[in-house]
């Protein structure tokens, strides 16, 4: 059985993946800094019949990524997915602020690369799928330092494909744009009052021209194909799925 190992597993989209690439005969092995999350993604696997295991870790920690690694004997499959959100503009983005997204959503991903591609090389390759996002390359209002991030994903992602390609890894990124997550209900929560959201839910989903976000699921289809043996010819890739939003608006 080929091993997969996601980021983030207990939430979203990473949820939807790990459970998608359970359905693919895959073991699972999440790395989560929620481990009761992870737990419940898990449970969800194995009353399905898949298999699954927690590994506890803060990505953005540099001893916590390496000792969690460090329990994962081989890995086929590598999913960057652990993210965080940040609202604002270059004005109201604190040094703190900066620091802290750059902690998970850059040098977070670089930690799990780092620890993880000596195992995939010695396997023999493997294929690394990162969770980028439209902010990765379009100019989106508000998004400063998540944006920052999200560039420095697809750039990591090239940088892993074009190093790693005679060693069997293939690297790809998916760009999602609003996917319905936590992660928007939180962001609903922390700037809006209860009589604002479902006029601001409203908003966000029409900001898609297809009308709607997009689900966990639609991602972890994308990301179980590129995960796949019919991939085998696609690396250094980035993939919109964002409901129209690069192209059509
Ligand atoms: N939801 C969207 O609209 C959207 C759009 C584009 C890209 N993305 C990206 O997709 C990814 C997943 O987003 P989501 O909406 O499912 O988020 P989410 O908040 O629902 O889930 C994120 C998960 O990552 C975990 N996590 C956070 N910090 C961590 C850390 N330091 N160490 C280990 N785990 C950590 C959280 O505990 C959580 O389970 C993120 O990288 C996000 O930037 C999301």
């Amino acid at each position: 059985m080929s091993t997969a190992v996601i980021t983030g597993a207990g939430s979203g989209i990473g949820r939807a993946i790990a459970i998608e690439l359970a359905t693919h005969d895959h073991e699972v092995v999440i790395i989560e800094i929620d481990e009761a999350a992870g737990e419940e993604t898990a449970a969800a696997i194995g009353e399905a019949g898949g298999t699954a295991r927690v590994v506890s870790c803060d990505i953005s920690n540099t001893e916590s990524t390496e000792a969690a690694f460090s329990q994962i004997e081989s890995i086929d499959i590598l999913v960057n997915n652990a993210g965080i959100a940040a609202v604002g503009n270059v004005e109201s983005c604190t040094p703190e602020e900066l620091d802290h997204i750059y902690s998970v959503n850059v040098k977070g991903m670089y930690h799990c690369l780092h620890f993880a591609i000596p195992i995939m090389v010695k396997g023999g390759g493997g294929s690394v799928i990162n969770l980028a996002s439209v902010a990765s390359y379009l100019g989106l209002q508000d998004r400063f330092a998540y944006s920052m991030s999200k560039g420095a994903v697809l750039s990591m992602t090239m940088s892993i494909a074009r190093d790693y390609i005679d060693q069997g890894i293939r690297c790809n990124c998916v760009c999602p744009a609003r996917v319905h997550t936590p992660f928007v209900d939180g962001y609903l929560e922390k700037n809006y009052s209860e009589e604002e959201r479902p006029q601001m839910f409203k908003a966000l989903s029409e900001w898609q021209p297809i009308g709607r976000m997009g689900t966990p699921e639609e991602i972890a289809g994308m990301v179980t194909y590129l995960s796949s043996k019919q991939a085998a010819f696609i690396t250094g890739s980035a993939f919109e799925i964002d409901g129209g939003v690069t192209n059509l608006r």
